[in-house]
């Protein structure tokens, strides 16, 4: 790999001049107004393979936001890595919280990263990530030296729940044949340790709506006399928590994979600072489920969260009146066994029947996902820890990650094989939230890590 190692220390400058081209674009999957850039976007990905001298690129069709494919057959008797990331990114909002446009990358320095860290939405999720796989394979290609064949599958709907993808990875088994699967959509514990993401939670995702009078009415005539949905709808979430913070919907631990007091020793050796944690996102405490570690509650545990919420009147000053609905969405993020359709169930059995008869209930599920874990005692993640090993020059630790990429379970099932999540973010990447920024270190870090991942997985 010296060749190519050689050649990403030459084409740094270029590589991260690419990137910006790419989080120019505003490829906002959730906002219909972005259509033409979302596209734009895939064109882009696929102009970049093609430059990096992958075969077969294509703009895949599917019902929602194409797939961009590639692939470099060196030698069919090779085992193949597939790359698997998205194009598509979060709604930039709240904008006016950014300090440089969402949409006009930048390099600055920052307190984790005094070397400098790119800023855009995107940077870490996931154009970012996934780019660093594209130019590492460029570097291969260029050198001569791509150990294993590649092929690319790079979406545009993951930040929409990889609505189309399912089906187009059913359609394709044969065109996306491989033998281990490569992800970079995560992120490391921290920046100086290297470390693999072996798990993620699932997701179950209610929109509910409480329904009371036909209309919205004076709070004075009416008040107190007749349910007023804002007020149902805020004691039926309190009820969804008990004192210990546990979930209450019948049967929703049922099928929660207990760990291991060994398992649970291991976790608890992951370094974490909580004075740090709580300083980071501005918190006095932190709060969750009794009994479990904050790094337990975020990874390993089941939650259940209000995404957002609405009703009433919420302009300036004051309007009194009773509302005649109330809004909510809510979320739970799943662990191993846990059904995202039986949770899906269990929780819109359980809200109605804790309705008060005086209101309307109802409970619309949006998109969800399977947990997912990875053994690490299989080739990928034996290949990818030894690879972050070299780089990073100590050894690589398996964590949990709390987050979801629901697809992944799919590309197991369907493709039978396994999925390694190589991420190279970090939590300060702030992904989702205004000024996300990802590492100018992570991002070379990765590029160079990538090529050894390739020549052990091969070697194995
Ligand atoms: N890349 C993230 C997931 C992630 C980030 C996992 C960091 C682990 C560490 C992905 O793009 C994402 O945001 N997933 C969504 C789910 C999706 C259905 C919107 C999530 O986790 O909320
Ligand atoms: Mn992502
Ligand atoms: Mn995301």
């Amino acid at each position: 790999m010296d060749n190519t190692q050689k050649f990403i220390e030459e084409n740094k400058q270029r590589f991260l001049d690419e990137l910006f081209e790419l989080l120019r674009i505003p490829s906002i999957s959730a906002d219909p107004a972005y259509t033409q850039d979302v596209l734009d976007t895939a064109d882009k990905v696929a102009e970049f393979l093609t430059q990096a001298k992958v075969d077969n690129v294509e703009v895949c069709e599917t019902k929602g936001y194409p797939v961009v494919y590639g692939d470099k057959i060196i030698d069919k008797d090779l085992p193949t890595v597939l790359i698997y990331g998205h194009y598509d990114v979060q709604p930039p909002d709240p904008v006016d919280l950014w300090e440089s446009g969402p949409f006009d990358p930048v390099v600055k320095k920052t307190e984790i990263h005094p070397e400098g860290a790119i800023f855009a939405r995107g940077s870490a999720d996931d154009k970012g990530q996934f780019f660093m796989h594209v130019k590492a394979v460029e570097a291969m290609i260029a050198n001569d030296e791509l150990p294993c064949n590649v092929k690319f599958m790079i979406e545009g709907e993951e930040e929409v729940g990889s609505e189309s993808l399912g089906d187009f990875v059913k359609s394709h088994k044969d065109k996306l044949k491989n033998d281990v699967i490569l992800i970079s959509d995560t992120s490391l514990v921290a920046k100086d340790i290297p470390s693999l993401c072996t798990g993620l939670r699932g997701l179950s995702y209610v929109e509910v709506k409480v329904k009371g009078p036909d209309k919205d009415l004076h709070s004075g005539l009416y008040g107190g006399a007749v349910p007023n949905p804002i007020n149902v709808l805020c004691d039926m979430i309190s009820q969804l928590h008990d004192q210990n913070n546990h979930i209450t919907i019948p049967g929703f631990y049922d099928d929660v994979e207990e760990l291991s007091d060994e398992e649970r020793l291991e976790m608890s050796k992951v370094p974490f600072d909580l004075e740090n944690y709580k300083k980071s996102i501005g918190i006095n405490d932190v709060m969750g489920e009794y009994g479990y570690t904050t790094n337990e509650r975020n990874s390993i545990r089941p939650t259940l969260d209000v995404n957002g919420i609405w009703g009433g009147y919420t302009g300036e000053g004051a309007k009194t009146v009773i509302p005649s609905y109330a809004q909510a969405k809510i979320s739970m993020r799943l662990v191993p066994h846990q059904d995202p359709d039986r949770i899906t169930k269990l929780f819109t059995e359980y809200f109605e029947s804790i309705a008060p008869p005086a209101v309307e209930v109802t409970c619309t599920p949006h998109h969800g996902g399977q947990s997912y874990v990875l053994p690490i005692d299989g080739k990928g993640y034996k290949a990818a820890k030894k690879a972050m090993t070299k780089t990073f020059g100590k050894e690589t630790i398996p964590f949990r990650s709390g987050g979801s990429i629901p697809i992944v379970a799919l590309f197991e099932e369907e493709l039978k094989s396994k999925c390694v999540l190589m991420g190279f973010g970090l939590d300060s990447d702030v992904i989702h939230s205004p000024n996300e920024n990802y590492g100018l270190f992570n991002f070379y870090k990765g590029i160079e890590t990538i090529p050894y991942f390739f020549k052990y997985y091969a070697e194995n």
